[in-house]
């Protein structure tokens, strides 16, 4: 098991993920919508460093290694419930040598001290920020990994504005079981974080704001206007 930090939070992670870990893709691949497109989206140069934060089973890792072969692969994960998964899914699929996991927080990581990389050129974060009480710190400690070149993706849930009212009280009630916030604020968030950095902010609303999916570009003209 991957040592790390020990705090309330990694806990009930832990707690939550400790059997769930066993059937997460199977019933998951029905509800975190727009995965895909993300990894689609990604297109890291030739070589070039890939991020997951809250990596959960490896499940996103392994398809982006599919759809870019020489990209080098890391993982982040506050559950060593989850990077159990995460690493016998890797091994099994023969991505071992290029992949690294660690167990940290996402709100306040060191991407040297984790990986020994000074930092990325792909950063992802996907249905993890609505799991992360200090998920504003996340988006701040992810751009401070981030290379001036590199970009930031997110997916997560929307706000559902453009289905029915009782759909999405029901699925914010459901989603409360397991500890998840869809983040209403997300978009205001990441426009000032992205202003902060001198990089671009696309946002995409998705399957009539079920997810939201959004990506923060390279630092317009090589340097950050402000320090995020
Ligand atoms: C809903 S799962 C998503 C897993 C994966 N990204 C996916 O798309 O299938 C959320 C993941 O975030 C992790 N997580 C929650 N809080 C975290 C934190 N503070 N730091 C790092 N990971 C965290 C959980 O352990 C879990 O693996």
């Amino acid at each position: 098991m991957i040592a790390g930090p020990v705090s309330a939070h990694a806990d009930l992670m832990d707690r939550n993920y400790r059997f769930q870990r066993h059937v997460y893709d199977l019933t998951r691949k029905f509800y975190l919508l727009g995965r895909d497109k993300l990894i689609r989206g990604l297109a890291p140069p030739h070589g070039g460093s890939v991020l997951e934060i809250g990596c959960g089973t490896g499940r996103n890792l392994v398809l982006a290694a599919g759809r870019y072969p020489d990209a080098r692969l890391f993982g982040l994960d506050i559950s060593a419930e989850m990077l159990a998964t995460a690493t016998s899914t890797i091994a099994r699929k023969g991505l071992a040598a290029r992949t690294r996991l660690a167990r940290g927080d996402a709100a306040a990581f060191e991407a040297r001290e984790l990986f020994g990389e000074p930092g990325f050129d792909r950063i992802y974060i996907s249905y993890a920020l609505s799991m992360i009480p200090a998920w504003q710190s996340a988006i701040e400690a992810a751009l401070a990994a981030l290379r001036p070149e590199g970009s930031l993706h997110i997916v997560d849930f929307g706000q559902q504005a453009r289905l029915p009212r009782w759909f999405r009280d029901g699925l914010h009630g459901w989603l409360r079981n397991y500890h998840v916030t869809p983040r209403a604020t997300l978009e205001a968030e990441l426009a000032k974080r992205a202003l902060e950095a001198g990089r671009p902010l696309a946002f995409d609303s998705l399957y009539r704001d079920y997810a939201w999916l959004a990506v923060i570009g390279p630092v317009r003209g090589g340097q950050p206007t402000a320090s995020p």
